[in-house]
């Protein structure tokens, strides 16, 4: 029987994976948990508690008291966000992964850990073209230089202390349920949400800018099935690529107005722009495909319908 702790069950990831949990382990087996009130269905829909990450000592209370034998672990202050609060947001994401990896390597109960690493992990000197796995990597964000040390932590326990931690370096996400907090590739979900509220968008980065993505339902199927695959084939022990989409601002526009012709987006760059230009346009997830079986389903198109949609119906 697993029990599942998930830390950041409020954000983008943790309140789209926790209903997704619950509906695979069962409602009572999957313990959301996040550093403020979470969406209605996540508090209702199984059990729910405010749990601060960096709290060590309540944090294995919680994890021996409940039986915990899985834990993903979510929290992180994004890059955009973490560029404005540099050191406190290296200690936020470096120390809340620390606890957690060194909780798992204290309690025997805890058999798998997941933690998301990013795109972000790439900087001005990898190649941007179809990225490959294993290549140059100088990320110079504080969310990118946070996310590298944690791939090589996940690997460092992974092999020295044989724990079973799995990762995967997410793209964009493109979700209607949570909208993304301080993300460079937001502008991504932003403009959706504008393109129903006013039809218009100013956008923080300039038109032709290409960053890779990916639709939620890809990223929980890719969770899930990292989570479920055979240890023995996963040959990567720091954190695995993928992607599916890559497009500039400008062809998400485009798409738009296939739905709304007078959608009206307009660019303003700002401090971001340098950012997503450190960062891959495409990325080669061959690794990830070969290992795990990875495989996107959604493209541009189908999910501007779907954004648009469920954006217009959360409105009503
Ligand atoms: N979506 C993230 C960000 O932009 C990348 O992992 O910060």
């Amino acid at each position: 029987m697993e029990n599942i702790l998930i830390i950041g069950a409020a954000g983008q990831i943790g309140s789209e994976l926790t209903l997704t949990l619950r509906r695979i382990y069962g409602e009572d087996h999957v313990f959301a948990t996040d550093i403020r009130q979470a969406p209605q269905d996540i508090v209702e829909g199984g059990p729910f508690q405010i749990l601060d990450v960096m709290d060590d000592k309540r944090l294995i209370h919680f994890v021996i008291r409940h039986k915990i034998t899985q834990i993903y672990h979510l929290a992180a202050v994004l890059s955009g966000n973490a560029e404005r609060i540099p050191v406190q947001a290296w200690d936020i994401n470096m120390s809340s992964l620390m606890n957690i990896l060194d909780l798992g390597k204290e309690v025997d109960e805890i058999k798998k850990i997941f933690w998301p690493s990013s795109i972000a992990v790439f900087g001005q000197t990898t190649p941007h073209e179809n990225t490959p796995q294993l290549t140059v990597m100088e990320p110079n964000t504080v969310y990118g230089i946070s996310k590298l040390a944690g791939e090589r932590w996940c690997e460092y326990y992974n092999r020295r202390y044989k724990m079973d931690i799995r990762s995967i370096r997410y793209p964009g996400l493109i979700s209607y349920k949570t909208e993304a907090g301080g993300g460079t590739t937001d502008y991504a979900v932003e403009i959706y949400y504008d393109a129903v509220k006013k039809n218009s968008y100013e956008c923080f980065l300039k038109e032709d800018t290409m960053l890779p993505m990916l639709f939620m339902e890809d990223a929980m199927k890719a969770t899930v099935d990292l989570m479920h695959a055979d240890p023995s084939k996963l040959s990567v022990k720091s954190s695995y690529s993928i992607g599916a989409i890559s497009f500039t601002p400008e062809e998400v526009a485009r798409e738009i107005r296939k739905h709304k012709p007078d959608f009206q987006i307009t660019y303003k760059p700002d401090f971001r722009q340098a950012i997503a230009e450190s960062w891959p346009r495409t990325i080669d997830a061959s690794v990830a495909k070969n290992d795990w079986g990875f495989e996107p389903t959604y493209n541009l198109e189908k999910m501007t319908e779907i954004m648009l949609r469920e954006i217009e119906k959360k409105k009503k």
